[in-house]
């Protein structure tokens, strides 16, 4: 082009090289966009704990004056981001182009004097912003980013400004998924962490993981954290036949009395030095040991565990399942959403079925698609190199890191076909002889007669829905029925402005739980056809049944 351009006037050619260099920027942008969308799993999680490092969480006054707060703060070194939101007041979040910022500014900063109290002397990166006098109040107030998920309500009333039932899970999907800043700020509180841990532990790593990292997060889900303790162990010399020296160590009697004794000081630093969080629990005796708090800047509820490593790779295999196809994600959040609204999940531990479950569900029955929408995940290992090579505890947790080496099959489905499908796959299944296989991508038979079985896709002789009781997998398939059923009438997918269509006339109470199935909508429903027509007369069985078992519950 810019030969082409040499001979022209001069207008001309000034007109020539900015179009040239507007396609040179969009061809970069786009170029960027290709990289950053193609980064590993690993390469996302490294970089956003580093940017996290670089980071302050700041407590700062009802009226702020954004310039004046950004041009105090930038005496210390260039800010990359900042964003403003609410929890307990307002606060924001500040990151550095470097970590000198951050020296910097702990140099120049008091520990409070405390009338009546005494302060506990630990310098971490939460801060108060303290203004003298009053402010005026004549200068634009910041945007404050929302980190609370909308209400039912607010849910229900935009889909039902949607066009179609498609693009009404994907708005789902986008009204309910983390949005950056939150994924920052949860990096950032397990960033905070790490500076109360490191004080006993300075090579450990404080990472996030379950759905604050494997995309199928919604805003409020809980913290999940790992005490990564892997770069203690890392050998500083090679083994010589010389003399060499060791540290010496206390002696647990396993590892999991070592993994107990180390959450049990970290809960009692993160309970008494940890500054914002609080009603610290230490559940040291589950099956994963845990310490449990709520950290009151970020309003998040977190769950701290150590030696966990099989689940930081379940997080990455979602990830990897939910980048593989665009109709993943607003499939899993649709699942999730509906299971949550009729009570199949919920946040109290229990004999339900969880989130994570099902995730591997969705995954599994998108296997079993014609042709298979997702990889097996022995086809996942196949493909893997040999710097994907992983073994966690005897067990072969190899999954290929670069997409881009997995072929798909074409397959069109839309989501509305695939959501109906769903319902009807497992309004259907086999539960009582089939176990879940996402390893193999096909049913199994039962190892044992727990209710519902889904294998562990790591701890292959695991059962990760070993909670699950005969009642509640009763109810989801109960609703699964339903859903289906309801999904085949055509009324309930036509737009309408006066009640719930489409995905939203999934979201209203079951039949199950006491509202007839008519008085969701007023309107006349056709004719089941003969294959819901089955699946009805069991829904009336069934339903009658559960609704029985749970009154004598
Ligand atoms: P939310 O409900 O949004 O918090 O989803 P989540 O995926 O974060 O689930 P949860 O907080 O219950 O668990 C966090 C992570 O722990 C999951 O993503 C899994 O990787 C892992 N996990 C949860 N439950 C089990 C289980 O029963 N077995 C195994 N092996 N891993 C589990
Ligand atoms: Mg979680």
């Amino acid at each position: 082009l810019d030969k082409f351009c040499l001979g022209l006037e001069p207008q001309t050619q000034v007109r020539f090289t900015s179009t040239t260099s507007a396609l040179k920027a969009q061809t970069e942008k786009k170029t960027a966009k290709a990289a950053k969308e193609s980064r590993t799993f690993q390469a996302i999680q490294e970089e956003r704990k580093e940017e996290a490092e670089r980071s302050v969480l700041i407590s700062c006054p009802p009226k702020i004056n954004e310039k004046k707060f950004i041009d105090y703060l930038s005496k210390h070194g260039t800010i990359n981001k900042h964003f403003f939101y609410n929890s307990y007041g307002a606060n924001a979040v500040v990151e550095f182009s470097s970590r000198e910022s951050i020296a910097s500014l702990k140099e120049s900063i008091n520990i409070p004097a405390v009338e009546h109290e005494a302060a506990v002397p630990f310098k971490s990166r939460l801060l108060s912003l303290k203004w003298p006098g009053s402010q005026s109040s004549n200068h634009p107030m910041p945007k404050f980013k929302e980190q609370s998920p909308p209400s039912i309500n607010e849910i229900t009333q935009l889909l039902s400004e949607r066009d179609t039932m498609d693009e009404q899970l994907q708005c789902l999907t986008e009204t309910l998924q983390l949005t950056e800043e939150n994924i920052s700020l949860r990096f950032l509180v397990c960033s905070l962490l790490r500076d109360i841990a490191g004080a006993y532990f300075p090579e450990c790593i404080i990472r996030p993981f379950g759905s604050s990292v494997n995309s199928f997060g919604k805003l409020g889900c809980d913290v999940d954290m790992i005490l990564d303790l892997d770069g203690i162990y890392a050998t500083s010399q090679k083994k010589g036949s010389g003399l060499s020296l060791e540290y010496q160590v206390k002696r647990g009697a396993s590892e999991r009395a070592v993994t107990q004794s180390i959450l049990s000081v970290i809960g009692k630093c993160v309970d008494q030095f940890g500054p914002g969080c609080v009603g610290v629990q230490s559940i040291l005796q589950a099956r994963c040991p845990l310490v449990r708090f709520a950290h009151q800047p970020s309003g998040f509820q977190c769950d701290l565990t150590a030696n966990n490593r099989v689940a930081m790779k379940s997080s990455e295999l979602l990830f990897l399942y939910g980048k593989l196809d665009p109709r993943v994600r607003p499939l899993v959040f649709s699942v999730r959403c509906w299971a949550r609204a009729h009570s199949i999940t919920s946040s109290i531990p229990g004999a339900w079925i969880t989130n994570f479950s099902l995730t591997v569900m969705v995954v599994f029955f998108l296997q079993q698609r014609n042709p298979p929408i997702l990889p097996t995940l022995d086809r996942l290992k196949e493909l893997a190199g040999p710097s994907d090579k992983c073994v966690i505890e005897g067990n072969d947790c190899t999954i290929v890191s670069d997409l881009s080496k997995i072929t798909l099959q074409q397959n069109t489905d839309t989501l509305e076909k695939l959501l109906q499908e769903f319902f009807e796959f497992y309004g259907n299944f086999p539960f009582n002889k089939a176990s879940i296989n996402i390893r193999k991508g096909k049913e199994q038979t039962k190892p044992e007669t727990t209710a519902l079985y889904i294998q562990n896709p790591f701890e292959t002789t695991l059962n990760i829905s070993k909670n699950v009781n005969a009642t509640q997998l009763e109810r989801f398939v109960a609703l699964c029925r339903e859903s289906a059923w309801l999904l085949q009438q055509k009324e309930i997918l036509k737009q309408s402005s006066d009640s719930p269509w489409g995905f939203a006339a999934l979201l209203l109470p079951s039949v199950t739980s006491g509202a007839g199935v008519k008085s969701r909508r007023k309107r006349k429903l056709e004719p089941a056809s003969s294959r819901i027509k089955n699946l009805l007369d069991s829904l009336k069985i069934k339903g009658g049944e559960t609704v029985a078992k749970k009154g004598s519950a």
